[in-house]
């Protein structure tokens, strides 16, 4: 609000050239101390009006006048804007009391489909799958409450030559029982067994090509044992989204394309985008810089490009989404790239909204986490054990996991540990869930009535960080990154814990006021954990 009034008058101040939309974006939070709530920088209209910035500060901060500004100074080219608090503070404190606040329509009617988890069947459920199915779940969050209807989608990996190998491994060494009591571990066991014997035993790969042959003919034996195995593998996985409590619209995985691409294949042949390299298939790329993109390879089958192409044509056709969000690692770049400029090459105009929402990979010691050199936890011990460090509290514990994953930028790698996450010092899950806590034990220390007309001064810097978040749900939907709401809430709690270690609220002529402050924070908090797919817990 303050922004789009100051925004007018200095449209209004400096003339038709410059729109109230433009210098609302120039307007800066002061760096420092005193120097007014917002600044206006005057640097750029030097040219302009042929005056120094200082000269001109002078000029606009003489004639900005509103009730709402308690003054105004001109300092190093820079107008400082000093709001009225009291008028400030009545006002947040009025939308921080409703449940949605911070919510947006501007999403209205959209859809926005995000491809998450994805996790690939028969292999254990991997740290990058966890970054994609938290992040991805919480951009899901955001973008609902940017108005925006979600559909998310879990393109699970459940088909590829792979499949082939696990056949072959089964046909040789598959225990049912050890599949039945634990599937994941049975299965990645003797894929890795195949792995390590086929180098010095080729006729196992041939074997194993043999298999998937049969697997994509429709053999029943071959599609019977592979159902099973995705059976079983999606029950593991379902236990994982349990816990996180996360749940999908579509669970459709790249099986499900498998007798779909030969109408992708035409239809870039109709085109007179393929060409034949080394007896593959392929789209060439040479004009965006990029390798071509195989579609179909010399022995007659189809790649993972070839399943995400017409994934993607397939879900437009279905949802005419704004925007396509891939929630998947950052290693996966050049695939995406590829896939987007086919689809532009192609002709389809949304191919620009399709977006790779990249993320870091998850580190322990400084090294990826690895299935195969045995570098790798196992997800469900980790939220076990991050339960019983919680006291035995899930809420607690998998808000530390989900928490420790989303307050880094996604795209930086991300150091595993248990203790850095658990810790109720410093910026973790469990801080902000004890925060919350105590926070809510304060409003129910006593009744209060709802009261706006607070006179702390040391509230202001608190008032003004939930004056933000409205903006900061915006942001981090437009940036598709959690972790902006994740910095802002670690914000929050430190105004807020320094707020409250400063004053006292109870039994103080304040009180009615200070609780209905107290109040918003929790609003904000919870809904801001929400945001993150943290639940809040009400005592620790
Ligand atoms: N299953 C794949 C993997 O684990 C990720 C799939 C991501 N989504 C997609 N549409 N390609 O690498």
């Amino acid at each position: 609000m303050e922004k789009e009034i100051i925004a007018l008058q200095l449209a209004h101040i400096l003339g038709e050239e410059f729109t109230p939309e433009d210098l609302k974006q120039k307007l800066e939070q002061p760096k420092h101390n005193g120097h007014g709530d917002i600044a206006f920088p005057c640097f750029f209209l030097a040219r302009h009006f042929r005056k120094n910035p200082q000269n001109i500060a002078e000029d606009v901060s003489a004639q900005l006048d509103h009730p709402i500004f308690a003054g105004t100074e001109a300092l190093n080219g820079y107008v400082n804007i000093f709001l009225d608090q009291s008028f400030m503070t009545d006002h947040i404190l009025r939308r921080a009391a409703h449940n949605d606040y911070g919510r947006h329509r501007f999403g209205e009617g959209e859809r926005v489909v995000l491809d998450l988890s994805a996790p690939n069947i028969a292999k254990p459920f991997s740290m990058g799958h966890l970054r994609s199915t938290i992040i991805g779940n919480s951009l899901s969050l955001l973008a609902e409450y940017c108005g925006y209807t979600p559909v998310k989608i879990n393109y699970v990996g459940d088909y590829g030559t792979q499949f082939g190998h696990l056949l072959a491994a089964y046909e040789r060494w598959g225990e049912k029982d050890k599949l039945e009591e634990n599937p994941l571990k049975e299965l990645s066991n003797i894929y890795v067994r195949f792995h390590e014997e086929a180098k010095q035993n080729p006729s196992l790969t041939e074997a194993g090509r043999d298999w998937f042959k049969r697997l994509e003919e429709g053999e029943e034996e071959a599609a019977a044992l592979w159902s099973h195995f995705r059976e079983l593998s999606l029950e593991e996985f379902d236990r994982i989204y349990e816990q996180l409590d996360i749940t999908f619209d579509l669970t459709r995985g790249e099986a499900y394309y498998s007798d779909k691409m030969g109408e992708t294949i035409a239809m870039l042949d109709e085109k007179g985008l393929l060409e034949q390299s080394e007896g593959a298939l392929v789209v060439r790329l040479d004009e965006y810089d990029l390798p071509p993109c195989l579609m179909v390879k010399s022995n007659d089958t189809t790649t993972y490009a070839t399943r995400d192409l017409t994934a993607a044509i397939d879900r437009y056709r279905t949802y005419r989404f704004t925007e396509s969000l891939y929630v998947v690692g950052n290693e996966q770049t050049l695939h995406f790239e590829q896939i987007q400029k086919v689809l532009e090459k192609a002709g389809f105009p949304w191919a620009p909204s399709m977006k790779h929402i990249s993320f870091g990979m998850m580190l322990q010691d400084g090294k990826k986490m690895s299935t195969r050199k045995g570098r790798t936890i196992l997800l469900e011990d980790v939220l076990e054990e991050a339960r019983e460090r919680a006291g035995g509290n899930a809420d607690i514990g998998t808000g530390a996991v989900i928490f420790h994953d989303l307050k880094h930028q996604r795209q930086n790698d991300v150091e595993f540990s248990l203790d850095d996450m658990l810790t109720f010092e410093g910026n973790t899950g469990p801080y902000l869930q004890y925060t919350y806590a105590r926070a809510v034990s304060l409003t129910e220390k006593a009744d209060f009535d709802f009261r706006t007309d607070l006179k702390d001064g040391s509230a202001w810097e608190l008032v003004k960080q939930l004056h933000l978040f409205p903006d900061e749900t915006k942001r981090a939907f437009i940036q598709k990154d959690p972790s902006v709401i994740a910095r802002y809430l670690l914000k929050l709690s430190k105004h807020f814990n320094q707020y409250y270690a400063h004053t006292k609220i109870l039994q103080t002529d304040q009180m009615n006021q200070r609780l209905t402050l107290v109040q918003a924070v929790i609003t904000v908090l919870k809904k801001g954990l929400h945001l993150l797919g943290m639940k809040t817990v009400e005592k620790m």
